[in-house]
């Protein structure tokens, strides 16, 4: 009985199959020849409207996030403020939509973002959208067009504090952001892991190298702070000659100007320093690990090819922006819709200076962020290059329990938020394992990434 029901399933397949795969077929024919019919009536540009341009060589490694479609794509009205600023300048240099475009100059740049400013900003869904922001987005918006801001304190002509007499061009930048107020975080790093001038790298037979450091500062308001303290910071400078201090406002949305402004200052006076690593003043570096890696990298036989690609750190992918709108991070869907570029997470990343002076070109063609760490993300998308993981790089600190192991800080290259005091203790102790701790490996991915 069984037998026999399943040769009559067996018939019923062997007749039906065919006759289904036939109707969807034809079914698909009619479609195509619907879509190519009402094709030929909408020719040229509107076309184009619903293409994605992808740039060549961006997916080829898939282990890297897909790029945010938001990029490439042509279609604006369903776009936030941002995105449509954005578009407008990003349209210019597509380089499908303008082969011949590749060289403008840096005046033409700047009306560039101007144009595109003045337009959407003053459209009706712009001056809509502004509307609804909140105070210190508006603040934003107000003075995005704005980043020539002088310098009010510099490290003397010199690429920040190091040794006098640098027996090799100094492989690191120790470039860490800070506000007038932290002095004693900046007092501990300097007594810590940001100690300028030669340093030995960690393993035995490793050479070490030469370190700079500069912090990064804007102005804080007297008025509201209560207190002057701009001669203290001058003494400071003057003391040791590792202030880079800029004539705007030191608020959370305006740090997107350090980055940029350093960029900047780094390209005219940094022109020998290897790497630079980029971070707050809440972290804590193992200098000696972090030397030896780079000199290991620098090492490796492809290095003159991917240096000027060279960015590591705690990278983010595929990240939404932040739609709570208490969390300090807040964007609206009217600033800002789609995802983020794979970008670098807060406390510090480390890039080629190679990097630095391309990611200064690009930043000229990519409107202000209020999010400095998205907004470099967002200028290496425009270099069609991605941020690498490094597992060492801990922004949110250990996995329970391991941060109170014997070697724990041997394995990382960099941990966030540490105070002044555990800077200290951090790094007494770390000399102190130095000798029992000396073969522990860095930390490394025991899963695999997309
Ligand atoms: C993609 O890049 C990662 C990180 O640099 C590398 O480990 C991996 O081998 C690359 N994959 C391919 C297919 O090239
Ligand atoms: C770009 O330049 C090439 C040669 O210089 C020229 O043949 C081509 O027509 C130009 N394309 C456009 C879109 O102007
Ligand atoms: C240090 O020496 C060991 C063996 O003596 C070697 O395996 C290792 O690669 C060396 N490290 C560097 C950075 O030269
Ligand atoms: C950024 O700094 C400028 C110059 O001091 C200031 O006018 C502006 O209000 C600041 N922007 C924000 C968002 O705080
Ligand atoms: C680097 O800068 C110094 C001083 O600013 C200058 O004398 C030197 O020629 C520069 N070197 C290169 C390679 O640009
Ligand atoms: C924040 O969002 C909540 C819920 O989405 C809303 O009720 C509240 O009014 C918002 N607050 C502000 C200041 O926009």
């Amino acid at each position: 009985m069984a037998k026999f029901q399943c040769r009559w399933r067996n018939v019923f397949i062997c007749l039906c199959s065919p006759c289904i795969c036939m109707a969807i077929l034809l079914f698909f024919v009619m479609i195509m020849a619907c879509n190519s019919m009402n094709g030929t009536s909408t020719p040229g540009i509107h076309s184009l409207n619903r293409i994605h341009f992808v740039a060549s060589g961006t997916l080829r490694n898939k282990s890297y996030a897909p790029i945010a479609k938001t990029f490439w794509e042509l279609e604006t009205s369903k776009k936030g403020f941002w995105n449509k600023l954005q578009h407008a300048v990003d349209v210019q240099f597509n380089p499908i939509l303008h082969p011949n475009n590749t060289k403008r100059k840096s005046g033409d740049i700047e009306s560039l973002l101007k144009q595109s400013f003045s337009e959407v900003a003053h459209s009706d869904s712009g001056r809509k959208h502004f509307a609804v922001l909140s105070e210190p987005m508006q603040e934003f918006v107000r003075y995005m067009q704005r980043r020539d801001y002088p310098s009010i304190i510099q490290p003397d002509g010199v690429c920040g504090a190091g040794a006098k007499d640098e027996k090799e061009p100094p492989l690191l930048l120790l470039a860490i952001k800070t506000t007038e107020l932290n002095f004693k975080n900046r007092q501990a790093i300097r007594q810590t892991w940001g100690q300028a001038g030669w340093q030995a790298g960690h393993e035995m037979n490793s050479s070490g190298g030469y370190i700079r450091r500069v912090f990064l500062l804007g102005k804080e308001d007297p008025e509201t702070l209560g207190v002057d303290v701009s001669p203290l910071l001058r003494m400071e400078s003057k003391h040791y000659g590792d202030i880079l201090q800029w004539d705007f406002q030191d608020t959370f949305f305006n740090l997107t100007l350090k980055d940029v402004l350093f960029w900047d200052w780094f390209s005219s006076h940094c022109n020998k320093t290897v790497f630079v690593f980029k971070g707050d003043d809440d972290v804590f570096v193992n200098t000696p690990k972090m030397i030896t890696y780079l000199q290991n990298e620098l090492n490796k036989p492809h290095a003159h090819k991917t240096m000027k690609d060279f960015m590591i750190g705690n990278i983010i992918n595929g990240a939404t922006p932040d739609r709570n709108n208490l969390s300090k991070y807040f964007i609206p869907d009217s600033f800002y819709r789609g995802l983020y570029p794979s970008y670098g997470g807060g406390g510090g990343v480390v890039y080629s200076s190679l990097l630095t002076r391309r990611l200064h070109l690009t930043s000229k063609m990519v409107h202000l962020y209020p999010i400095d760490d998205v907004y470099v993300g967002m200028c290496m998308e425009r270099l069609n290059t991605y941020p690498v993981h490094h597992p060492a790089f801990l922004t949110f600190d250990f996995p329970r329990k391991e941060g109170n192991e014997l070697c724990s800080y041997h394995t990382i290259l960099m941990v966030h938020k540490r105070s002044p005091q555990q800077l200290v203790r951090l790094w007494a102790d770390l000399k102190k394992t130095q000798r029992k701790c000396w073969d522990v490996p860095l930390r490394h991915n025991n899963e695999k990434r997309l």
